[in-house]
């Protein structure tokens, strides 16, 4: 999995002068740093350019700094400075053969994406990751990418393929028509890119609408994209300046943004400025409101390609529900925290056809139970999902992240809204996806001393 060492961990205490903070006060206000996905997004597409592009609010987390890295061994000029990357494009046909294999480190999107881009490359390369990619199925994508022409080899196991993979220079390819198999926008993102290099037209089909980042930043690029209820075709062709001198603007992450609109749904009102909205990707919302908190949305800006906004999200007595499946695509990073939320909650959280859970940065299915049981919480995994009973007292606890960034925050966020103490160990994985996550932490009014190793 991924960095834990033994002085790598969190202890949370509870001040017992007072309980958390009254639920009228003013929202505690928080930016969270840029969207992971559309970070990782950008480097690649404004990388593939035939011109140079300007990002703001790139997210300088360790999972993204590996693909702007990756970018510049295969030979494209990229200048950071702080949050901001200025990307000499190469074109689609520019890159360069790397001196030595890529190293994508706990990124799955990171390693599936960029495996889409260089199974159309005229180089051999190869490309891999820590030990918990290592673990993780590329079968999803060597798959459609060998229907397509390209040459990839894995290490195989059983019925999958896993990195390293190796891929072998081929410059064209052909375009197929892909109903998705798993509802995956990283899978839909790596054939769209192989797409970009076809000889026609390349089709996904979803039967379930995943993360649509890949298509709005394509389209955004001057690409063809045809789009409706079954799925999405890319039409092969160069990223060009559509809007000169406008830097690309990328919001804040959803994703992280969640464990505090979780906590401001429990405990006292939260804000977080400018984070992305895209409404595949913020069924969590829908989610709260279902389960009684209420939920604000105002200043509202970037429709032009990834919407975000401000989003308050106030306490109220919360009801846990059964999660409509076909929102489960468009909540899926949210759920260890859901499932944490779900324990304060009256009523059984239940979560059904969310399988791909089990082959994220960890198996989440088990991770889930694992953190809930150690809360004293009540859970019942299923092959698919889970379900989270409340009625149990939340009590003092010590869990492992296994190296998941979204388990080390949702312990430590359970902690805090069940005003417990606890003990987090392999905590320093939170940077692959939320630098200033413990700043975040201390902007709350928790009334906990939380201790970071
Ligand atoms: C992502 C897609 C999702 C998500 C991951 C990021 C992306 O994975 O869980 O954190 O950026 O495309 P899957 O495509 O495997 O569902």
């Amino acid at each position: 999995m991924g960095n834990t060492s033994q002085c790598d961990f969190v202890s949370i205490l509870p001040e017992w002068s007072g309980s958390s903070s009254a639920q009228d006060n003013d929202p505690v206000v928080l930016t969270v740093p840029g969207d992971k996905s559309i970070s990782h997004r950008a480097v690649i597409m404004a990388s593939l350019a035939s011109h140079d592009s300007t990002l703001s609010g790139f997210l300088t987390a360790q999972d993204c700094l590996h693909t702007l890295s990756i970018f510049q061994q295969l030979g494209v000029p990229i200048h950071r400075d702080g949050t901001t990357l200025r990307v000499s494009g190469v074109g689609l046909h520019g890159l360069s053969a790397p001196t030595g294999p890529l190293y994508c480190g706990n990124s799955g999107t990171g390693i599936r994406l960029i495996t889409g881009v260089l199974a159309a490359q005229s180089f051999d390369c190869v490309i891999t990751g820590d030990p918990s990619i290592q673990s993780r199925p590329m079968a999803r994508i060597t798959d459609p990418l060998s229907q397509m022409g390209a040459m990839i080899e894995g290490r195989v196991t059983g019925h999958d393929t896993y990195p390293p993979l190796f891929i072998k220079g081929k410059r064209r390819l052909n375009g197929i028509r892909y109903p998705l198999p798993v509802a995956s926008a990283q899978v839909k993102s790596a054939l769209l890119l192989a797409g970009l290099y076809a000889d026609g037209p390349t089709w996904i089909g979803e039967s379930r609408v995943t993360r649509d980042h890949t298509e709005r930043l394509l389209q955004g690029f001057g690409v063809t994209i045809h789009r409706d209820e079954s799925g999405c075709e890319v039409v092969p062709g160069p990223l060009v300046n559509t809007v000169p001198d406008v830097p690309l603007h990328i919001p804040g992450d959803f994703s992280s943004a969640a464990f505090f609109l979780a906590y401001g749904a429990l405990v006292a009102p939260v804000s977080i400025t400018q984070v992305g909205i895209n409404p595949t990707r913020t069924r969590f919302l829908d989610v709260l409101r279902a389960m009684g908190a209420t939920v604000h949305i105002e200043s509202v800006a970037g429709q032009t390609m990834e919407p975000y906004a401000t989003i308050t999200v106030s306490p109220a007595t919360l009801h846990n529900i059964e999660v409509p499946p076909e929102w489960v695509p468009n909540l899926i990073d949210e759920i260890p925290i859901l499932s944490v939320l779900a324990l304060f909650a009256s009523g059984t959280l239940i979560i059904r056809q969310a399988a791909e859970l089990r082959v994220k940065e960890s198996d989440r299915i088990q991770a889930i139970a694992d953190l809930i049981d150690r809360m004293g919480g009540n859970v019942t995994t299923m092959p698919d999902g889970l379900m989270v009973s409340a009625g149990q007292t939340v009590h003092a606890f010590e869990s492992q992240s296994g190296g998941d960034h979204r388990m080390a925050m949702s312990g430590i966020m359970g902690a805090l809204m069940g005003h417990v103490a606890a003990t987090i160990h392999g905590v320093a994985c939170i940077n692959t996806s939320f630098p200033g996550f413990f700043d975040c932490v201390a902007r709350l009014d928790t009334k906990h001393t939380v201790s970071h190793e």
